[in-house]
């Protein structure tokens, strides 16, 4: 495509490209070129013009790519199968799709807007178009489907490394699986599985970053942030998406070599915000409060009260700070 080669043609060149190069070496008119430099504009890139000097490429746009995800990817399997969308409902739904249509284990949806992002517990989740990372890995683990529930952790905690790795913020994790900087919540996990009584067919980790959003809708406003709103800068997505692959894999294959969290107790509950603050249990059969000691190698979260250490097990409580979100 034209754009494309005359992107290249500018990527490559420091200083200005004149409109006849492009034209000679491209063998186009001079509007040809014209039309292609204002459909770059379009889609972000920040270009130059001057007269009698040409075009010169000031800054590009952070779009998802295949190219820069795959160079970034280090891995036997995790992302190997890559499916970039424009829009999608949600990439949990994609995932399951094609999770039926016979994908393989590793296929990684990521989507530029969702148009029906969920959360957790049946709530929305704001996905708006080229601001995060809405993605979703297909996986199809050989565990019995009791164990499944800790592979949630276990994304949590390699989207905090990738994170903190690939743009130097200090986050850390909310049990059981929110990522968290300077109080407000940067990320969220879906897990959602498919399972006969004693195998799993499949499972979809989704994953939702915030990353370059500058606004949020009223009712989330209070408890959400994004990477750039904490960082002040600009980062690349598809090295925090490739990143994230390359954790996961890792962390998951100690994760598989005993079915439990008990290979990754001590990274995780060492990037645990709660730990050792006091937090409240929103428990319907009775909320307490205590202090959270850290996770066990089930993935419960420990609950120090006056007189006993208490489990408290994902997805049927909240977990609140006394003092709010975190
Ligand atoms: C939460 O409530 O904290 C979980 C949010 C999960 C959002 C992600 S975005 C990608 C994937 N697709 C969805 O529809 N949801 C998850």
């Amino acid at each position: 495509m034209l754009k494309e080669e005359i992107l290249h043609m500018m990527e490559k060149q420091e200083d200005f490209l004149s409109g006849q190069e492009m034209c000679n070496v491209l063998g186009v008119s001079r509007t040809a070129v014209w039309k292609a430099i204002r459909q770059l504009e379009a889609e972000g890139y920040e270009i130059e013009a001057v007269r009698n000097k040409g075009y010169r490429l000031l800054s590009e746009p952070d779009l998802l790519t295949e190219k820069e995800i795959s160079e970034n990817l280090h891995t036997r399997w995790a992302g190997r199968h890559l499916v970039l969308m424009e829009s999608t409902d949600s990439t949990n739904n994609e995932a399951k799709r094609l999770a039926e249509a016979g994908e393989p284990c590793g296929t990684l949806v990521i989507s530029e807007i969702q148009t029906a992002g969920r959360g957790r517990m049946g709530r929305p989740w704001s996905s708006p178009k080229k601001s995060g990372i809405w993605m979703s890995l297909l996986i199809r683990p050989k565990i019995s489907p009791v164990h499944a529930s800790m592979i949630t952790l276990v994304m949590g905690l390699s989207v905090q490394q990738a994170v903190k790795n690939e743009t130097g913020l200090s986050c850390w994790i909310k049990w059981p699986n929110d990522i968290v900087a300077d109080g407000k919540k940067i990320c969220g996990i879906l897990t959602e599985m498919s399972a006969e009584t004693d195998a799993v067919n499949h499972i979809v980790i989704g994953v939702g970053i915030n990353v370059l959003n500058e606004a949020f809708p009223d009712e989330i406003r209070s408890v959400a942030t994004s990477i750039l709103k904490e960082t002040g800068a600009s980062c690349s997505r598809n090295k925090i998406i490739a990143e994230t692959m390359n954790r996961f894999e890792h962390n998951f294959d100690i994760f598989l070599k005993t079915e439990d969290l008990s290979g990754l107790l001590d990274t995780y509950n060492a990037s645990l915000i709660n730990r050792n603050r006091q937090v409240r249990v929103l428990d319907p059969a009775g909320e307490y409060s205590g202090t959270a000691a850290g996770i066990d190698k089930d993935g419960e979260l420990l609950v120090r009260t006056e007189d006993t250490v208490r489990k408290v097990t994902s997805g049927e409580v909240s977990v609140r700070g006394v003092y709010g979100y975190v």
